[in-house]
């Protein structure tokens, strides 16, 4: 399959027990706008931390499956399956150790292992501070088998006037690794112009 015919495939969006339940919110608000298919996976342990973080992700029409994490023969346990991406926001430093040594003990680990040998576009969206030389080695090893490694790490140079602004504003560059532009929100070379009157 060319890479533009793999384009047109669903995303598949994995939520783990990391904080920044919000990410996965502006994420999904922004592919709705692209109209994108969306498949996801949602981990026992961020269960509960949708709880604390009171957000409530079910609002997104757009999502076509939401897999269990313990079904280890839903498709996305194949390589066969064709996604155009998979992101994993946020990224618990459980699942990145898992993924990072080969240790498929449920679906998210088992579908971003298909990921790597099958060569598709793997984002990684950590969330953890500080982090041990252990954290750092493990995403060493995801970014050398290919992921993107994308921490949940904000900038502020946009001006954001609330917590959700700031979201947006860093899940849009994560729409922007699929090729795709978020409207609303400036690139650095246009707030740069408007700064110089350019
Ligand atoms: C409220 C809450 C917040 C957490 N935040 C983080 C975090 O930011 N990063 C992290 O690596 N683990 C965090 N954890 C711990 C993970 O949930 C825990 O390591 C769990 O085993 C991850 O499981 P999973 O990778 O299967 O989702 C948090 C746990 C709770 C209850």
């Amino acid at each position: 399959m060319n890479s533009e015919a793999l384009k047109q495939k669903p995303i598949l969006i994995a939520v783990t027990g990391a904080s920044g339940i919000i990410y996965v919110e502006t994420l999904l608000e922004q592919l709705n706008k692209f109209n994108k298919e969306l498949h996801i996976i949602i981990s026992e342990n961020a269960k509960k931390v949708i709880e604390f973080e009171k957000i409530d992700l079910t609002l997104f029409s757009n999502i076509k499956y939401s897999f269990d994490p313990k079904d280890i023969e839903a498709p996305p346990a194949s390589g066969s399956t064709r996604y155009s991406a998979m992101i994993i926001i946020p990224c618990s430093m459980n699942t990145l150790a898992a993924i990072s040594c080969g240790i498929t003990l449920n679906l998210i680990h088992r579908a971003a292992d298909c990921f790597l040998k099958q060569k598709r576009p793997l984002i990684i969206c950590p969330r953890e501070t500080p982090l041990s030389t252990i954290h750092l080695k493990n995403m060493l090893e995801l970014s050398k088998a290919g992921a993107v490694i994308f921490p949940l790490m904000p900038a502020f140079y946009q001006n954001p006037k609330n917590i959700r602004e700031l979201s947006y504003n860093l899940t849009a560059r994560i729409i922007d690794l699929l090729g795709l532009k978020v409207m609303d929100i400036k690139d650095w070379q246009e707030i740069y112009r408007e700064k110089r009157g350019l």
